[in-house]
């Protein structure tokens, strides 16, 4: 029997096509695991009503690892539309099973490590005053609270009368007490001081294992003083535990503007889930894109890997198949971090450089074509011929 059990969720789209190629880099370099299929996606909402099914939460909560492809959603008319005929009128409602499970798993923790790899031709190069250029090391890990903050899903237009009441206890309501309710919308950002201290806690604790010299909070707490603030305060608890650490704290607007200028002087951020979400997308500009960029959404007793990008589903049909598959097979390496097979993921990551600086074998996207069928007369790489010239340099 093998070591380890991974329920494997390839999902919709590219999802299928890329998560086969993480598990067979994953096999060679001896990651002695069975791989379990679970059902996941926008086929099993329209057959199901379920998009998420028992079925899959109940192998994840058995076996505590997951990898996960990617899934498509559409908006609600079309999600209704879509639902089986027999399934109609039945009250069921389409919600994200990304969400879905890192609600019903408190995967708390989102990881998304953008790192430069050198000879990557969609790495981020900036001007010298000499008129030169220079590209600078990207290294930055972003940690993102996954679980609340302005996606704590409590939102809604027309809010309640008890709602409204609540709010009007707050001198700031006055301006929007004469507002139409229905012409009223809110979302709430919701903070809580344990996930604030479990998201800066696991922060730390990794800028103290990789060697990096503090954390910085990239928040906003000149104005949202309340959330943010928490994450500052909770941060500067935190930090006396780690007294060889600095904590820097950067506002996530003026981040934004340092990130070109200079993003090799960030290395761990941490922040609330719709800033962390917005950093972790920025940083991944810079490093290569969609095609790079990896992730992890880790609880205290599930962890479910995943690349960022969704199912691209004008890519589905192509065959053979065009999208870069290292955006997964790094998850699958940051899945063997966890697991603490760190010299087997460094493998991986190592292959992916020495393919990436070779630069013989790229798929469409390093090579900055469209997409599309006439990629490989245009000489850009299949997403198998990717993952073999990643197996031949394990
Ligand atoms: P997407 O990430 O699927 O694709 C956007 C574009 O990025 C693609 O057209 C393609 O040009 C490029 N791209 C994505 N992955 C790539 C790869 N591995 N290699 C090369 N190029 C790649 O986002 P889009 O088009 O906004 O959404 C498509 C569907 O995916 C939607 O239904 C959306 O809801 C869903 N989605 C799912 C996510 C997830 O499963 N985590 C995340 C984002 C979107
Ligand atoms: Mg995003």
């Amino acid at each position: 029997m093998a070591n380890y059990k991974v329920v494997s969720m390839p999902g919709d789209g590219i999802g299928k096509v890329v998560l086969p190629e993480a598990i067979r880099v994953l096999d060679a370099v001896g990651f002695d695991a069975d791989y379990i299929h679970a059902d996941i996606g926008w086929e099993f909402w329209c057959t199901e009503g379920n998009a998420l099914p028992e079925r899959t939460v109940d192998l994840l909560a058995e076996h505590k690892l997951g990898l996960f492809g990617a899934i498509t959603s559409k908006p609600k008319a079309k999600a209704t539309a879509e639902l089986d005929p027999s399934l109609r009128d039945k009250g069921h409602v389409y919600f994200s099973p990304i969400v879905g499970m890192r609600q019903r798993f408190q995967l708390d923790v989102c990881l998304r490590p953008c790192r430069s790899f050198p000879g990557n031709p969609l790495n981020f190069i900036r001007r010298t005053v000499d008129g030169g250029f220079e590209e600078p090391k990207v290294d930055a890990v972003i940690f993102r609270q996954n679980t609340e903050g302005l996606y704590c899903g409590i939102e809604w237009t027309n809010p309640p009368a008890g709602v409204r009441d609540g709010l009007a206890l707050h001198p700031k309501y006055k301006a929007f007490a004469d507002v139409p309710p229905e012409e009223l919308a809110m979302s709430v950002r919701l903070f809580t001081r344990k996930a604030c201290e479990r998201i800066l806690r696991a922060s730390f604790a990794y800028a103290k294992k990789h060697g990096y010299p503090g954390v910085t909070v990239c928040e906003k707490p000149n104005v949202l003083r309340e959330t943010s603030g928490m994450m500052e305060t909770v941060a500067a608890e935190v930090q006396k535990d780690y007294p060889e650490l600095k904590l820097w704290s950067t506002n996530i607007d003026a981040q934004m503007m340092w990130l070109t200028k200079n993003p090799e002087d960030y290395g761990v951020l941490v922040a609330g889930n719709l800033f962390g979400d917005i950093i972790s997308d920025a940083f991944a500009g810079l490093v290569g894109g969609l095609g790079f960029a990896c992730s992890g959404n880790i609880g205290d007793d599930v962890a479910v890997f995943e690349p960022t990008h969704g199912s691209a589903p004008k890519y589905e049909q192509l065959d053979p198949p065009i999208v870069n598959p290292i955006a997964m097979i790094l998850s699958g390496a940051m899945l063997l971090d966890h697991v603490d097979e760190g010299a087997k993921a460094d493998r991986i990551r190592g292959a992916v450089a020495a393919v990436v600086a070779e630069g013989k074998v790229r798929t469409y996207d390093m090579l900055k074509l469209p997409g599309g069928p006439e990629v490989f007369q245009r000489g850009a790489a299949s997403t198998r011929e990717l993952t073999d010239a990643i197996l031949a340099n394990l």
